[in-house]
């Protein structure tokens, strides 16, 4: 399976927080990093766009999202009008941001730096953030052993990086004042009572969908993987200004 693949899956499937922690981690994540309106805020590899909007709606910031999967982006389209809430939506690169440097005050990302098999992501969050603008990153960490081979089938990146690891990629594109406003274990159960308190009510799910080819494989072999590695996978969340 690959990235790729199982990016293609997220989309079908509509699913609105692809993310460690799900959406119950965003809310509490964003209510401290002072968010206020008129702020600019990009979210990058916004998915299907449920974050943005809800930091457009929540707290009237001028948001953008941008993602590469051109089916993203148009369930993201269909979120916005149906929540009636104003995003701008870019299909694009995060290792090739579509934005002039020093555009936005706040970068979010939300489990998509762990696919770039490389930094240049990091490099271009730096790029596109004002002066003293700030990153916040939830990414899926390595709290353990899990073989290389794994995590590059699963997340087309050669290393699943520890919190310390992590942190030292912010550091070494500059960023000052990195810290962890979260580092723990993955919890499957806490993932399972967000999707329980914050049902998505504009999650869209590809009509047909069961007919995809290789759709319950790939479904299966990223269940499998998080089953087997539960113990030895964690998430962060890390904070940086630039
Ligand atoms: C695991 S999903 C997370 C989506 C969303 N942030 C969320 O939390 O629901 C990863 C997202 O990154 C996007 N993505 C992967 N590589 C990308 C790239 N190079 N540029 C932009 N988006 C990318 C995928 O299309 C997908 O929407």
């Amino acid at each position: 399976m690959s990235s790729h693949r199982y990016h293609d899956l997220l989309a079908l499937l509509g699913e609105g927080s692809a993310h460690p922690g799900g959406f119950a981690m965003s809310v509490a994540l964003l209510s401290r990093l002072g968010l206020h309106a008129g702020m600019r805020v990009l979210d990058a590899g916004c998915g299907t766009g449920r974050t943005a909007c809800y930091i457009a709606q929540q707290y009237g910031c001028s948001v953008t999202g941008v993602d590469a999967h051109p089916m993203m982006i148009r369930k993201a389209v269909k979120r916005a009008r149906r929540s009636s809430v104003s995003v701008q939506w870019v299909c694009g690169n995060v290792r090739e941001l579509p934005f002039p440097a020093e555009s936005f005050d706040l970068v979010i990302a939300e489990s998509v730096t762990v696919f770039m098999p490389d930094n240049e992501a990091i490099g271009e969050y730096a790029r596109v953030l004002k002066p003293r603008g700030r990153i916040m990153d939830l990414e899926l960490c390595a709290r353990g052993m899990i073989p290389e081979e794994q995590v590059r089938l699963i997340y087309g990146a050669a290393k699943l990086p520890s919190a310390e690891e992590w942190m030292n990629r912010y550091r070494s594109y500059g960023f000052s004042r990195v810290k962890l406003l979260r580092n723990r274990r993955l919890s499957m159960r806490q993932t399972l009572r967000s999707e329980i308190d914050y049902p998505d009510p504009h999650r869209f799910v590809s009509k047909g969908i069961h007919k995809q080819p290789g759709l319950t494989d790939t479904l299966a072999l990223n269940g499998m993987f998080l089953a087997e590695y539960e113990t030895c996978l964690g998430l962060v969340a890390i904070e940086a200004r630039k």
